[in-house]
């Protein structure tokens, strides 16, 4: 019988996966581009995956796969505008029940948000749904924050 892959051990394999893809590119939005892809495509059960880029106090749509989403989210608004307002990992097992969820996908039942710092200054988030409720966890949480730092010390942030 084949041996069902641990979080741990897929999350390794992922960080191994992005140090090649991003590895002598150090512009932000092909490298974040490459990474919504490769997490989009490699992770199970997700509907979106993306980021979120902070601009003149917004959050302003980065690359991401996914369908279309909305372009502006201010800070503290939403799940991503409250992981960006508390510079920590937000993670909702039922978006139904987060006060100002902003719906972009009606598919969406539970999300995570990861912050993007340089030091101690936000650049921006990644967001991750999916259409299962409570799909996140704290393994979820490790890992992408490990795939956020690898993206950010390919672009020298
Ligand atoms: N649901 C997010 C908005 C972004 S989309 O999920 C792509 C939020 O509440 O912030």
């Amino acid at each position: 019988m084949a041996k069902v892959q641990s979080k741990s051990d897929l999350y390794g394999q992922l960080a191994a996966q992005l140090s090649s893809l991003l590895a002598g590119e150090r512009d932000l939005i092909a490298n974040a581009a490459n990474f919504s892809s490769l997490i989009f495509h490699s992770l199970p059960d997700l509907n979106w995956a993306g980021f979120y880029f902070e601009k003149d106090g917004e959050l302003v749509l980065g690359p991401f796969q996914g369908k279309p989403a909305c372009v502006r989210i201010k800070i503290g608004q939403g799940v991503c505008g409250a992981g960006a307002a508390k510079c920590e990992t937000v993670i909702v097992p039922n978006v139904h029940e987060f006060p100002g969820h902003i719906a972009c996908d009606t598919a969406s039942s539970s999300e995570i948000v990861v912050p993007l710092m340089k030091d101690t200054r936000l650049i921006g988030v990644l967001d991750l749904d999916s259409p299962s409720l409570a799909r996140f966890d704290q393994d979820d949480a490790r890992g992408l924050e490990g795939l956020v730092r690898i993206l950010l010390s390919s672009v020298g942030s």
